[in-house]
């Protein structure tokens, strides 16, 4: 049995004191159980806040991003050490917005990778296709590469400390989710991907998330899916209400 991982990325998000708020009402909330990962990802500025106030809660602390390099003249970027100082025990790479806003590709994705394994960070690698490719038909090839060059010189037992997150661009921050279906059919392709290059066992027991535009309606139906194991929400983890929905559903 895979433990579900509800993550919340709340991107550029959140003053200090609003996280604050938010998080205190989060472990007043009575639903925190002990079935389902809960990870939250505040950003940079945040995460010393929320890492006092969920110190033994069993709550998580994810990074929205790190540099590969681990010191010295990078003006303006943070080392996998320094997350995992900050608190982190997370690192989520890869994702649509670094991707499409910052320019990093697959190659400089896979060396953040390594460097935050080096780093004993667990990482939740974000994978999905734009909506112009899932019309030409391009879903399955262009996830199997970015799992391709990502993992490239990645060894299975490190898989251990990874999460999958299919995120179909399309689906991020849109209102538009893929329906269980597509996103079970994807999820599965990633999960034999896996089974492919590193073996049975560790593709059975890797975590695979679904994020783009999870919400407190579609969670349940999402979650349900075989080899949906937990997701990835943006927006809807910025509010207490659908948060806890979600994590509800996974539960
Ligand atoms: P969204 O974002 O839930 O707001 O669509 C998901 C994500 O970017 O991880």
């Amino acid at each position: 049995m895979r433990r579900p991982i509800v993550a919340g990325n709340w991107k550029m998000n959140m003053l200090q004191s609003e996280a604050e708020d938010l998080v205190k009402k989060l472990l007043e909330w009575n639903g925190l159980s002990q079935s389902v990962d809960i990870v939250i990802a505040p950003p940079y500025t945040a995460l010393g806040v929320v890492r006092k106030l969920v110190k033994n809660s069993g709550i998580q602390l994810a990074g929205q991003n790190i540099y590969f390099e681990t010191k010295g003249a990078w003006t303006g970027e943070i080392s996998a050490a320094m997350l995992k100082d900050a608190g982190c025990q997370f690192v989520i790479l890869g994702h649509s917005e670094r991707r499409h806003y910052f320019h990093e590709d697959d190659a400089l994705i896979n060396q953040k990778i390594k460097a935050a394994l080096e780093n004993e960070l667990q990482v939740i690698f974000c994978v999905g296709e734009t909506l112009e490719q899932r019309e030409r038909a391009q879903t399955q090839e262009v996830v199997a590469l970015q799992l391709k060059n990502g993992l490239q010189g990645v060894h299975a037992t490190d898989l251990e400390k990874m999460v999958i997150a299919y995120e179909p661009v399309w689906a991020i921050g849109t209102g538009k989710t893929a329906t269980p279906e597509q996103a079970q059919e994807i999820h599965c392709y990633v999960r034999k991907i896996i089974e492919k290059d590193f073996g049975k066992i560790v593709a059975e027991n890797i975590r695979i998330q679904y994020g783009g535009s999870v919400n407190s309606e579609n969670s349940k139906c999402l979650l349900d899916q075989e080899d949906i194991d937990g997701a990835l929400v943006g927006s809807a983890s910025l509010n207490l209400e659908s948060f806890t929905a979600i994590i509800n559903s996974a539960n």
